[in-house]
């Protein structure tokens, strides 16, 4: 899909950023598949997650986990609970980041939201249901920061929900409250697209203004 330049200059008017932001974080980015062999250094997950964190979430609450799959040998383990689709790419990616969140998020509420911990600890203490469902769907709106941030690193990006998220939980989050909802490759890009952009969904079927 090629960016139309109405489109573009439309956004480049409206938009803060610079269009190299914009490009590197949406318009031109691409979920990737492949990438350079070159190592992702330590300072680099660092910058990652100090973008992410910063990203709004219900309460404060920051439900999201992330665990750093870098060495071969935990790769091999991570990439048996994977789909075959996903499992070359996973091995070969520099990085791979698998997201979590934590169940009992809101234990950190002293720290996270000390303003209303007392009254909504105990609450969420009572119901498991409404805490697991505010966690999964807040580490799911992490997961999107988690994404840009990486983008903005300078990194390529492949996000997927192609694995058995029981079996990943039973090899790495064991004896843990994690729960496995989301694997990240991330590389330097390579330049390698093995398809063209899949159609976006217009303003006007997406959107409504009342
Ligand atoms: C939450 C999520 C889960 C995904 N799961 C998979 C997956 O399991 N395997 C895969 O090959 N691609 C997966 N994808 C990649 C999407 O198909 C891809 O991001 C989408 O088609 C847009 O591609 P583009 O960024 O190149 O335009 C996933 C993407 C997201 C955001």
């Amino acid at each position: 899909m090629s960016i139309d330049i109405a489109t573009e200059t439309f956004l480049h008017k409206e938009l803060i950023l610079d269009g190299d932001a914009a490009a590197a974080l949406f318009l031109e980015a691409r979920t990737a598949n492949s990438w350079s062999d070159e190592e992702i250094s330590d300072e680099t997950l660092q910058a990652i997650y100090a973008l992410t964190k910063m990203g709004p979430t219900a309460f404060n609450g920051q439900p999201l986990r992330i665990m750093w799959v870098r060495s071969a040998e935990a790769r091999e383990r991570l990439v048996e609970h994977m789909m075959d689709g996903n499992k070359a790419k996973t091995l070969t990616a520099p990085m791979v980041a698998v997201l979590s969140f934590n169940t009992e998020w809101h234990s950190l509420m002293p720290t996270t939201a000390p303003h209303m911990a007392d009254m909504l600890m105990p609450m969420f203490e009572a119901n498991a249901e409404s805490r697991t469902a505010s966690g999964n769907n807040n580490a799911h709106v992490q997961a999107g920061y988690f994404i840009l941030a990486a983008r903005a690193a300078g990194l390529a990006v492949g996000p997927m929900t192609g694995f058995d998220s029981a079996g990943v939980d039973a090899e790495f989050n064991a004896g843990s409250t994690h729960k496995s909802f989301m694997v990240v490759n991330l590389g330097k890009p390579n330049g390698g697209l093995d398809r063209e952009r899949l159609q976006r969904l217009e303003f006007d079927l997406a959107t409504v203004t009342l």
